[in-house]
């Protein structure tokens, strides 16, 4: 709900348990007030701190320059006098920098709109949770509204330049969250350069406040960082092109009693999947001020007259329940309003792919065996991976000649999808579209094609350049073989892999003064690239990827409702991989499977049951050569499959709670997973290494009914015996075991 009370110039967005509330200072400056716990309707204007003494002793009131430094401006702006990090510069024709945004108009309406070309959350019961296929079908105007979320849009104008700011604010109910976005249009007569738009922005007056992100690296993406916020800044950030292995799009300010179950949380994470800053800072008045949005850097935006430019999305998460009540929100958002399409609800097949089976040493016969083995444990799809077009024997060539390896697969895989759905599989394909080799006809005829600064000529890694997909023709050539080859024979999923960063970001073709506009422009590119895909094979399954979770982020969430989340498949070092992921991203996102031992990354040999055991927490798959394993182990893999099909709607949908950590207790990881209505709960436990005389371990459970009683391992506990008492899981023998505990509610707790 969003209200504004105009006696005292205030908005209030509320959620369930959360208030979002700002004022107006002088009818112009938009000013933070409060987020946190819900409020009731009361008038909080007093809190907005516009009656602070100055600092130059000498003058009684507060002149604009000071003000401008102190105040705590919902959308900051540069250049005029706040000297702390804003959100939003421009640079006029003459050369000039600054703004000064004030008040203009507000509206307040049901459900959300679409943010052109961008992912985004979206309302239930709008259009844009469907691919663009459906929409057309069901016709845009007959689907009803049934919104679950209101949207506060707030413009702002710069009156010398004419340049109007659209503040959105969307407080979605169920979730408990709240998103904004920005969109900035030129009403003046004159052009002008963006040279920043961040995307939101949060004050926040509480003191001891620590800083956590999810910094990483290839094969070690998303480890959980936590580090006291001192007097300056802390910034997490890529200009890599893509979200990145190293950084991720998440900041969160949390007290510094924060645990899984207690301490104050203000989270945001953004809504894309390019270059992306993240900084928060304390200031001389101890105030913090957090802000988010795409990278400034290597940024310039071009707007004519007329012109308008549209900022990605921001989602903030407030907790008075620490991290697990951030991760609930985090999760019910994601599966209930980002995540769409066909496959958002259902059971995804368990795939086996034949990467670390074969690499690039495959043939139709060898992929024939594999499935045929798959299909007898019950395996219900086979992904070809890299190295089935063009010449490709290694990674040195062939990227964008998107033709079927004849040689390898005789027939292509028309015939390859025919003999495995006569096994009762899927077929589905790796592709990387937004690459090319330098040993390729696409590059032999389009050599500009890649992206490249002038005279220097392009950067390879990987053995391979970056598509310059900002150019529609490069897209569309693209575009256009993927189509083919998906239009060939019976292909029901995809991985897009991306196995670069971006560098050398220039082309020949847009001016000087639009070059800064590339890198955005080649994530829009992917997005339509995305979007088209979804449009013309509306059932397909989507994965992203990106040499691992290198692109693990909300906007690719939007249109693939799963993504391989790092190339890293040892399962102990996996333990910390999806605790960060599965921070914020809900399971039914996280690509986990059961590889090869020794692993090929670490030489680790971890049981196969341990191995499936940890990949359950996940969309769950194979990724190992099955025609090479014992017979007891494949009939262990039948086992998994079966404790798949029985947990994995729990697994998509319950509510996860995160018990042990053992990235941070050196000894044990945990967690719960547990149904909407509390009846049903699945506990794994791993015991990463085995000690000496130890004693059983006490796990506090959480989620359940405090009153109900519940069946676990044969004997009949209480919710709140289970909750605060706990439980004893004895040392087991040997490292890397994992136990995997049903929980189920037996008796409702009656009252006498
Ligand atoms: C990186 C991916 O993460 C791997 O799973 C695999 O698909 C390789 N690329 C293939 O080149």
């Amino acid at each position: 709900m969003i209200q504004y009370d105009g006696t005292h110039q205030v908005f209030k967005l509320d959620t369930p348990h959360t208030s979002y509330v700002f004022g107006l200072a002088d009818g112009r400056y938009p000013g933070h007030i409060y987020y946190g716990k819900r409020l009731g309707d009361i008038d909080l204007a007093y809190l907005l701190r516009t009656d602070e003494r100055p600092w130059p002793p000498s003058v009684f009131s507060r002149e604009k320059v000071s003000f401008f430094d102190f105040y705590p401006m919902e959308y900051p702006f540069e250049g005029t006098g706040d000297c702390r990090e804003c959100c939003i510069n421009i640079r006029t024709e003459e050369g000039q920098e600054g703004l000064e945004l004030t008040y203009l108009s507000h509206r307040i309406y049901a459900g959300k709109k679409e943010l052109e070309g961008l992912p985004a959350t979206w309302s239930r019961g709008s259009a844009h949770n469907l691919p663009a296929a459906d929409r057309s079908s069901s016709g845009d105007g007959r689907l009803e509204e049934i919104a679950d979320c209101s949207t506060l849009e707030l413009t702002l104008q710069d009156e010398v330049t004419g340049l109007r700011v659209i503040l959105s604010y969307t407080a979605f109910e169920e979730a408990d969250a709240i998103t904004r976005s920005v969109r900035v249009e030129n009403g003046g007569v004159r052009s002008v350069y963006l040279t920043k738009v961040l995307s939101a922005c949060l004050h926040v007056e509480q003191e001891g406040l620590e800083v956590l992100t999810l910094p990483g690296s290839w094969s070690r993406e998303r480890m959980m960082q936590r580090q006291k916020l001192g007097y300056g800044s802390f910034v997490t950030e890529s200009i890599r092109g893509i979200s990145s292995h190293q950084d991720h799009p998440f900041m969160a300010l949390i007290s510094e009693n924060c645990t899984q179950t207690t301490g104050d949380i203000y989270a945001m994470n953004f809504v894309y999947s390019g270059n992306f800053i993240a900084k928060a800072m304390r200031d001389q008045f101890d105030q913090v001020r957090v802000v988010m949005g795409i990278h400034p850097d290597r940024f310039c935006w071009k707007l004519e007259p007329s012109a308008a430019f549209q900022a990605p999305e921001v989602v903030l998460v407030y907790s008075d329940g620490g991290l697990g009540k951030m991760t609930r929100s985090f999760h019910r958002l994601y599966r209930d309003h980002l995540i769409r399409g066909y496959w958002k609800d259902r059971e995804r097949p368990i795939l086996i792919n034949n990467w670390e089976a074969t690499y690039f040493d495959f043939n139709t016969e060898k992929l024939l065996e594999i499935a045929r083995e798959s299909a007898k444990a019950g395996i219900e799809m086979l992904v070809v991976d890299d190295g089935w077009f063009g010449y490709r024997d290694n990674d040195d060539s062939s990227l964008g000649d998107w033709q079927v390896n004849e040689n390898k697969l005789p027939g292509g895989f028309g015939y390859l999808a025919e003999e495995v759905n006569k096994l009762g599989m899927k077929l589905g394909i790796w592709v990387e579209p937004e690459m090319i080799s330098e040993d390729s006809d696409l590059y032999r005829e389009h050599p500009d094609w890649a992206l490249q600064l002038n005279n220097r000529g392009p950067g390879q890694c990987r053995a391979q350049y970056v598509l310059d997909l900002s150019r529609k023709e490069v897209r569309d050539t693209v575009y256009d073989r993927l189509k083919a080859v998906l239009s060939s024979a019976n292909i029901e999923y995809v991985k897009w892999d991306m196995n670069r960063p971006l560098s050398d970001v220039g082309n020949t073709i847009l001016p000087p003064d639009r070059q800064g506009e590339i890198a955005h422009r080649y994530m829009l590119a992917v997005y339509e690239m995305q979007e088209r895909l979804l449009q013309d094979f509306p059932g397909l399954l989507l994965e992203n990827c990106a040499s691992g979770g290198g692109r693990f982020d909300p906007g690719m969430l939007y249109y693939s409702p799963q993504i391989w989340c790092s190339d890293d498949t040892d399962a102990m070092e996996r333990l910390a991989i999806q605790e960060g992921t599965q921070l914020l991203y809900p399971l039914s996102s996280i690509g986990a499977h059961v590889s090869d031992c020794p692993n090929h990354m670490t030489g680790r040999s971890v049981p196969l049951e341990t191995r499936g055991t940890v990949a359950l927490a996940g969309t769950f798959g194979y990724e190992l050569d099955i025609t090479r394993l014992s017979e007891e182990d494949k009939c262990q893999i039948s086992e998994q499959i079966e404790l798949y099909k029985k947990y994995n709607s729990l697994i998509r949908e319950g509510d996860y709670y995160r018990l042990e950590s053992w990235q941070h207790n050196h000894v044990c990881d945990g967690y719960m997973i547990v149904s909407e209505d509390r009846s049903e709960a699945l506990l794994t436990y791993v015991q990463v290494l085995a000690k000496t005389n130890q004693k059983s371990r006490r796990l506090q459970l959480q989620g359940l009914n405090p009153e109900a009683f519940y069946d676990i391992d044969g004997k009949t506990c209480q919710g709140a015996v289970l909750m605060y008492a706990g439980l004893l899981i004895p040392p087991m023998s040997g490292d890397f075991q994992a136990k995997l505990i049903p929980i189920r509610q037996i008796q409702k707790f009656k009252p006498v």
